[in-house]
């Protein structure tokens, strides 16, 4: 069982677009292990996309994904990493596979609607940057059986 951090960007909550992209991770057999609405500090979004620091996007990534509300989540499931970012498309929504989200809602990739953590190792740290241990729960749904063979 694995773990990733996905997050509803402002363009997704301001769409009215968080009950839809919930439903095509849950749908798809990812379970929430915790889920809720901030408001990102800059500091926290600094050390989130540190990675990025000098690039020409970083500035205006920075400003995008704290100038609204937005949805954090933690997904667990088996490849929870790799199948949330296949349900997620490419970053850019314009080569983004039909059926993902980000092709599906969007159009620019400075308005991709949502983050999922990229590799499993990511994850954990991403997942730490969001949610404090006692705000993720480990439990089982009635349908998870029938899920796996
Ligand atoms: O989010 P993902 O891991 O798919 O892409 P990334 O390369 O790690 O970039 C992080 C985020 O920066 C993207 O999701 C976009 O919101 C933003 N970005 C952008 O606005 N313009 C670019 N040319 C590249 C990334
Ligand atoms: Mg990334």
């Amino acid at each position: 069982m694995e773990r990733t951090l996905i997050i509803i960007k402002p363009d997704g909550v301001q769409r009215a677009l968080v009950g839809n992209v919930i439903k095509r991770f849950e749908a798809r057999g990812l379970r929430l292990a915790g889920l809720k609405l901030i408001q990102i500090p800059r500091a926290l979004a600094e050390e989130h996309y540190a990675e990025h620091k000098g690039k020409g996007f970083y500035e205006g990534t920075v400003t995008y994904m704290t100038s609204a509300p937005v949805v954090v989540m933690v997904l667990e499931g088996p490849d929870a990493v790799a199948a949330s970012r296949a349900t997620m498309g490419a970053t850019n929504p314009l080569n983004a596979a039909p059926g993902t989200i980000r092709a599906d809602f969007g159009l620019n990739i400075s308005r991709n609607l949502v983050h999922g953590s990229d590799k499993p190792e990511t994850a954990e740290r991403e997942i730490k940057l969001y949610f404090q241990p006692g705000e993720l729960l480990s439990y089982t749904r009635a349908g998870d059986g029938w899920l796996k063979e």
